[in-house]
């Protein structure tokens, strides 16, 4: 293994891309940050402190750090959706290799033409799809590669997205109006899921997606009757709504705080009366949940036809009391089952044996859980993001753009489907 840590910019500095770096002080030795681009001069002099490397080394974007030589191994691109392909296209024809935030495009267009310029420039290209990088998913693929339950005939999926997480991330918040973000809630949401399904499934390609789905709750006609705009502001209803402002996020200030409150990140200290100010002003997490803006379905379904006949379906429902992942596989020999937040997963093996009907075998796998974001997945892939720069043989986790395009594209074909009659659509 080399000696040398690999040298990384950040491109867009958020919350994502400050989660990957993190490695560089976690580990010195694998990963250093050496710049910056953003065009929020925060964010730039947050980097620069924490990571230690000169001014000189921040740009105000994408285009600005493109236009001086390379010099460094990678980029870790943790821009918005939208911003991604512009953002990483110039960087990748100047040469660097680099790990890119999911969804890694926001079209068909897009993820064609992405793909054409890293297999014409050579980049190598990792994108985030952290869910493989956990023991749940990587245990249920090491099964399934290891053919203990044969042949996959059926996967099925559920994701329930907890209320607060629904309000704060896809009714209120950035991802609530595909107008304006350009990314439907399945790419935003189910990217990972739809990644896991391609991923279990290997090399068996989909053949038709179709999918249906809508905003069943989080719009004007479900609101209670008299409710304001604003819940701290004008709302009756601002002590018992399940939606309150208040109670979702003044009664809970530390919940989705990288979201809510980015707003006063360069505040040293933000009171909870900064906060109250900042929910009764312009903050789009202080509108009510109902009049939000939003154009996002808050449940999806979707269904896909396998090349070999095989099946899969995934189910996204959002404003559930918890967050919550389940998979259930059925096999030629046997099923696995299991609950993400469980973190266990259950084997069961066709037995005929006399006296017998199956085998079953529960697998425990808290015990590898190390902490972090995504269950430990946030910085088990930046560590194979090191190793994949380095030339080291790849994880069976790791997602390469082109590893990634299946995921994606049965998204699009998905979402072609439902605001199409839920016709089926040729993969
Ligand atoms: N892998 C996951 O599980 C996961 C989870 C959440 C979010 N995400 C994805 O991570 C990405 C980033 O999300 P976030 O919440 O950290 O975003 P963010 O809005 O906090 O950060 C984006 C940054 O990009 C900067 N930026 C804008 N234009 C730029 C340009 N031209 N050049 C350089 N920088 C520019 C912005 O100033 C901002 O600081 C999104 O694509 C999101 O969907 C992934």
């Amino acid at each position: 293994m080399s000696s040398n840590p690999v040298t990384a910019i950040i491109v867009g500095g958020g919350h994502r891309a400050f989660t990957y770096a993190e490695l560089a002080l976690q580990s010195p030795e694998k990963l250093k940050i050496v710049g910056i681009a953003d065009p929020n001069p925060f964010r730039c002099e947050k980097a620069r402190k924490t990571f230690g490397f000169p001014k000189e080394n921040c740009f105000s974007s994408a285009e600005e750090l493109a236009a001086v030589p390379k010099f460094a191994d990678a980029i870790i691109n943790g821009t918005m959706d939208h911003q991604h392909f512009e953002t990483a296209v110039p960087l990748l024809k100047c040469g660097y290799d680099m790990l890119l935030e999911k969804p890694f495009v926001v079209n068909m267009q897009e993820l064609d033409e992405l793909v054409d310029i890293v297999k014409e420039h050579g980049n190598r290209v990792m994108i985030c799809h952290v869910l493989r990088y956990t023991p749940f998913y990587l245990a249920i693929k090491e099964r399934i590669l290891a053919g203990e339950i044969g042949d996959i005939i059926s996967i099925n999926m559920s994701e329930h997205v907890s209320y607060h997480h629904a309000s704060t991330s896809y009714v209120r918040g950035k991802w609530g109006n595909s107008d304006i973000c350009k990314t439907p809630m399945l790419l935003a949401k189910c990217c990972h899921d739809m990644d896991i399904m391609m991923w279990l499934m290997g090399d068996i390609k989909p053949k038709t997606v179709s999918s249906c789905g809508s905003i069943f709750q989080y719009k004007p006609e479900m609101a209670p009757e008299g409710a304001g705009t604003k819940c701290l502001v004008d709302c009756p209803h601002v002590n018992t709504c399940l939606y309150s402002a208040k109670r979702i996020y003044i009664d809970n200030p530390d919940r989705w705080e990288f979201y809510v409150w980015s707003a006063l990140e360069d505040m040293e200290n933000a009171t909870i009366e900064d906060k109250i100010n900042l929910l009764k002003g312009d903050s789009p997490y202080g509108k009510c949940i109902y009049k939000s803006g939003n154009n996002v379905v808050d449940h999806q379904s979707v269904m896909v036809n396998f090349e070999n006949g095989a099946t899969g379906t995934h189910n996204m429902i959002g404003g559930a009391s918890r967050p919550l992942r389940r998979i259930e596989i059925v096999g030629t020999k046997g099923e696995i089952f299991g609950e993400f937040e469980h973190n266990d997963i259950h084997v069961l093996k066709i037995n005929p044996d006399p006296g017998k009907e199956f085998d079953e075998e529960i697998i425990d796998l808290s015990a590898f859980c190390e902490g972090g974001g995504h269950g430990g997945g946030d910085l088990g892939l930046a560590e194979d993001f090191v190793n994949f720069i380095r030339g080291e043989k790849p994880s069976v986790s790791c997602t390469t753009i082109f590893d990634s395009v299946t995921g994606h594209k049965s998204i699009f074909l998905a979402e072609e489907s439902r605001l199409n009659g839920s016709k089926a659509v040729e993969y």
